[in-house]
This record gives structure tokens, sequence and C-alpha cells, in this order.
């Protein structure tokens, strides 16, 4: 099987470019994060761009955040079903093109998901969020969660995940692909070597 721009799905490859980025996103509409749509009820793309929206309104200064955010879950598109693994499926994918941090915030996560189910007892997940938490690693110990919080990413992947969480709206409008572009352009440019 193969996705736009030519990369096997089965062997995810660095997407090399804006445009071939913004491709992929483009096909996550009615892409899923379980390949039977038993989970979070809406698609990967409507997914991104609400995530994408709740960091651009919390953190208008952090574009590579809200980029991260946008394309956290591509994962699920390039390997359908791993839900264990999606998180650095979408990091390997955008690493090249958007930047370590981009990809150590996308790669973060699953991460964010364990340690804010191990802190915050208000956290409100999905019943599909809470029904992959085993698979992922469980709720962090507190020696995990601890040590997470010196991680110099820690805010921005915390600030990821409860967007992350809050992106699951069935019919909530938000802007599109074509506001994102120039956002992802400008966070490619500034990761060129
Ligand atoms: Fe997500």
């Amino acid at each position: 099987m193969r996705q736009p721009g030519g990369m096997n799905l089965n062997h995810p490859v660095p997407i090399d470019s804006v445009d071939g980025l913004m491709s992929l996103l483009a096909d996550c509409e009615d892409a899923w994060d379980t390949p039977d749509r038993s989970g979070d009820p809406v698609d990967i793309l409507d997914h991104g761009l609400q995530v994408a929206a709740v960091l651009a309104a919390r953190h208008p200064g952090d574009e590579e955040l809200q980029v991260a955010g946008l394309v956290h879950d591509i994962g699920h598109r390039l390997q359908p079903g791993d839900e264990a693994g999606h998180g650095e499926h979408s990091a390997a994918a955008v690493a090249t093109l958007l930047g370590q941090r981009v990809a150590r915030l996308v790669a973060l996560h699953i991460p964010a998901k364990r340690y804010l189910a191990a802190t915050d007892p208000d956290l409100a997940l999905s019943p599909e969020s809470v029904r992959t938490l085993g698979c992922q690693g469980g709720v962090m110990t507190p020696q995990e969660a601890a040590a997470f919080e010196t991680d110099p990413d820690f805010a921005a992947a915390v600030a990821l995940r409860r967007a992350d969480d809050a992106g699951k709206v069935v019919g909530l409008r938000v802007p599109g692909l074509d506001r994102w572009r120039p956002v992802v352009s400008a966070v490619a440019a500034a990761a060129r070597p």
C-alpha cells in the first residue's frame, strides 16, 4: 500500500517537502485512529486541525508546538493499527522536515498522556484514549513522572497533550489546512540546516 508521495505505508520514510506533508494531511480526511472506526469520533485531519487551533489560541508564540499538534497523529495513517507506536511513527516522518523539537513534541504526546494520567485526577480522557493507555505503557510511576518533569520540553509536551484531549469535538468548525501551510513552511524553513 502506498500513500501520496510514493511512501510505503508499511515502512514510513521521512517526508521530504511541505507539499508532501500537506498532501499527507489532506489524505487524513476520513482516515481514523483505528481502522474499524471504533476509536475517537473525529478523523485524523479534523483532529489535527482542532489540536492546532487550540494550541494557536493558548500558545500563539510557539509555531513549532502548533505544527506538532497538527501532525502528531499522522502515524495512525502511516501505520494503521499501531496504537503504541503511532507517536514515534509520526515523529520519525516529520523529524527531517520540521526539526528535532517538533519531532520530540510529537513523540512525547504519548508519555505526556501517561504523565497526566498519573498526576491529574481531573484528566478527562476519551474512551479510546483510556483503552489504549495500557498498551502505551500505562500510568507513569512517581519516579517516571518526576523524571518527565525535568525534560526541557515537558511544559510544551503537556500543552500538546491537553490540546489533544480537547481536539475531538464532532462538528467543530476550525480553520482548514490552508491556514497552516504558511506556518508549516516557516517551521520547515527554520529547521533547514
Ligand atoms: Fe491525538
